[in-house]
């Protein structure tokens, strides 16, 4: 049986039918699989998540009933190979029909076997939608309720670039100044490309043998930390921090700020202790359920980021699994949580001081809406000022969506707002 397919159905199929994070579990895949295997399985996983609804819609052209559960997951994994991989059709017929004996029937072999010998020979007929939004939902496998979202919150043009734009694939380190970029890359065999942060590369390969202190960053997580100790003072506080990207960041930049980190996971909270740990720096770290009021904290912080949990959909091109399992309930959900966060933590601002709210959405509902209401309820702050110089479309805004076709860098939400009284 070809290995790289069977640990890609292994996979995906944790992810599938046991809700595993995709990333987490691609890992684990990857620390016990052969190095030939590794890109394979990592274009496969990521691959089938990606185009999820473009399989299924080109699989039900092909059939009477739709498979369900582990034939379903054969059929998408010889569809994906098929139809995206350059892969000759007898290599992915046979090595599918090889990997569903696991299912010990050989009905299902028989099945697969012939469907994927259909779809191969008759792929280019396959009609799409004629209603240009479901064509665009098909074939960028975008969900139908989250394009209609993104239609509704900016128009279809630029509705239609946000679902069909695709970041280029690569790794995004941010180094310590003793790091040593030209060294590095030449050991590794990589190229490094310049970023709009002097201490941020785009890196176009693997960053595995890199030595010195560095860490995989996007620049979206770097921004928002920018912008957070751009103007910033005496202490800080990151509300929702785990893993600790941004607060540790923010301490590097400013090493003589208090940087206060909390998270309601008490394992996540250890995850911004390793971490501050591994970049050589020391937080103050707090496990807390940060929509429940802290005496202690009330009126004490020159900065307070609420980075809150959100939908994710900015974030696509690490976390295609997103598309898959989130619904339209679980932003109204997020939504009230968001609030909450940013209402109990408001109280934690001094007056004159910054409350910095960012997402790594798209959606109007977890961004500027919440923000809105948020203004609206608390009228003793108002908004401020980005300071963030390298990208001038934000630089001195209030706030800002980022967008992924735009401004080149994954899709997230930034607002500054002051406390006046
Ligand atoms: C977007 S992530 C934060 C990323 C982080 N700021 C960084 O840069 O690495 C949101 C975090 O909020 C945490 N969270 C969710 N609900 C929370 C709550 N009620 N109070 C505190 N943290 C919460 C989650 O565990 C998650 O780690």
């Amino acid at each position: 049986m070809n290995n790289a397919l069977l640990h890609s159905f292994q996979t995906l199929k944790q992810v599938y039918a046991d809700g595993a994070f995709s990333s987490i579990a691609l890992n684990k895949t990857l620390n016990l699989c052969k190095n030939q295997d590794k890109a394979l399985i990592t274009k496969i996983v990521y691959g089938v998540l990606d185009n999820d609804i473009k399989l299924e819609y080109i699989i039900s052209r092909f059939v009477r009933k739709m498979p369900k559960n582990d034939v379903l997951l054969y059929m998408k994994i010889g569809t994906y190979c098929l139809c995206e991989l350059s892969m000759p059709v007898y290599a992915v017929v046979n090595n599918v029909a090889e990997l569903s004996k696991l299912s010990a029937d050989i009905h299902i072999v028989g099945f697969v076997n012939a469907t994927l010998k259909q779809i191969a020979a008759r792929l280019s007929e396959v009609e799409y939608p004629q209603d240009e939004t479901e064509r665009i939902s098909v074939e960028y496998s975008y969900p139908m309720w989250a394009l209609k979202k993104l239609i509704k919150d900016y128009g279809m043009d630029a509705a239609k670039q946000i679902a069909t734009f695709k970041l280029p694939n690569y790794t995004t380190v941010r180094v310590c100044n003793d790091f040593d970029v030209a060294e590095n890359c030449k050991q590794c065999g990589v190229q490094a490309q310049t970023t709009p942060f002097d201490d941020a590369y785009y890196i176009d390969g693997k960053t595995d043998g890199f030595t010195g202190r560095w860490t995989v960053q996007s620049l979206s997580s770097m921004a928002v930390a920018r912008i957070c100790a751009a103007d910033a003072c005496g202490s800080f506080l990151d509300c929702c921090a785990a893993p600790g990207g941004k607060a540790v960041y923010v301490k590097q930049l400013r090493p003589n700020l208090q940087v206060a980190a909390c998270d309601i996971h008490e394992h996540r909270v250890q995850l911004i202790d390793s971490y501050a740990k591994r970049m050589g720096v020391e937080i103050a770290t707090y496990r807390r359920d940060m929509t429940q009021p802290e005496q202690q904290w009330l009126g004490a912080f020159d900065t307070v980021l609420c980075d809150v949990p959100c939908s994710g959909f900015g974030v696509l091109d690490t976390r295609p699994d997103i598309k898959w399992f989130r619904t339209s309930l679980d932003i109204s959900n997020l939504m009230k949580l968001q609030y909450a966060i940013l209402d109990n933590c408001s109280n934690y601002v001094k007056t004159g001081g910054r409350l910095v709210y960012s997402t790594c959405t798209v959606f109007d509902n977890e961004n500027g809406q919440n923000i809105r209401k948020f203004l609206k309820e608390h009228p003793y702050f108002t908004y401020g000022s980005i300071n963030l110089p390298q990208f001038s479309q934000a630089n001195g805004k209030a706030e800002y969506q980022f967008l992924p076709y735009k401004d080149g860098v994954q899709g997230f939400y930034v607002a500054v707002l002051v406390r006046t009284e």
